[in-house]
């Protein structure tokens, strides 16, 4: 699968987005990640429908649309309209998640089920078929630059195992706490679209830490490789 560097504009200076997006661009991103907040989902409000319009038209990256919000089947047409080329919802927000899932393949946009790390892979169990990716939290939704949560990892590797059992052509994206240090070990458990925020924008120049990321990431191809995933193993491996 390929790595796919997806920054979270979250912790991009917001006072200057539509030039940030460009030097996201020009730096080797895959994709543009949108932390969609309302307030009531989670404890913080970003941006809505409008501002991704506005910045649709200064970078042909990818819109990768991370909706943390209540009732995400209200809003679904704004975002594609904007234009979303992902869009993830969160299990956890969807009274009727099947018909929330074709909802988004209806309207054209490619479909993920966004999971916090508490929630068991089970609630995607029975609409994986339908998935594009299942998007895997390793924080707690609603703020950047939070620590990763290691204990995730063994949630990676199942819900590749479960992608694998099923025939499923989902990929597996992580969001939160990602960095050089922790991504060899989500990619080697079977993640191939990576989420930052704090480790690409509040860290000096964009390229130079999508390079970093990049590189990293390759370092957990050559782990996943060298060894059947076991998360004792890697911790060694990375001390
Ligand atoms: C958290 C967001 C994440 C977060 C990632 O609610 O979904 O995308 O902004 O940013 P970092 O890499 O700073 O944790
Ligand atoms: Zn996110």
């Amino acid at each position: 699968m390929k790595i796919k560097i997806a920054p979270s504009l979250l912790s991009a200076d917001f006072s200057q987005l539509g030039l940030e997006v460009r030097k996201t661009e020009r730096a080797g991103a895959d994709l543009i990640h949108w932390d969609i907040m309302d307030g009531h989902f989670v404890p913080n409000i970003t941006f809505g429908p409008v501002v991704v319009e506005k910045l649709r038209k200064k970078t042909k990256l990818p819109f990768d649309v991370h909706l943390m919000i209540e009732n995400p089947d209200d809003f679904l047409e704004d975002f594609v309209r904007a234009g979303a080329d992902m869009i993830s919802v969160h299990a956890e927000a969807c009274l009727h998640l099947q018909r929330t899932v074709h909802h988004v393949k209806d309207l054209g946009a490619k479909v993920g089920v966004a999971l916090n790390p508490a929630t068991p892979l089970n609630a995607v169990e029975f609409v994986l078929g339908d998935l594009d990716f299942i998007l895997i939290m390793t924080v707690n939704p609603g703020f950047g630059g939070q620590k990763f949560i290691p204990s995730v990892i063994p949630k990676i590797r199942k819900a590749k195992e479960m992608i694998q059992a099923q025939g499923s052509k989902a990929e597996i994206e992580v969001d939160g706490g990602l960095n050089e240090e922790n991504i060899p070990l989500v990619v080697a458990a079977g993640a191939n679209i990576l989420v930052a925020g704090y480790s690409v924008y509040c860290r000096g120049g964009i390229a130079k830490n999508i390079k970093l990321l990049r590189k990293s990431a390759e370092r957990g191809m050559k782990l996943g490789m060298a060894q059947k995933p076991g998360f004792e193993n890697f911790k060694k491996e990375m001390r």
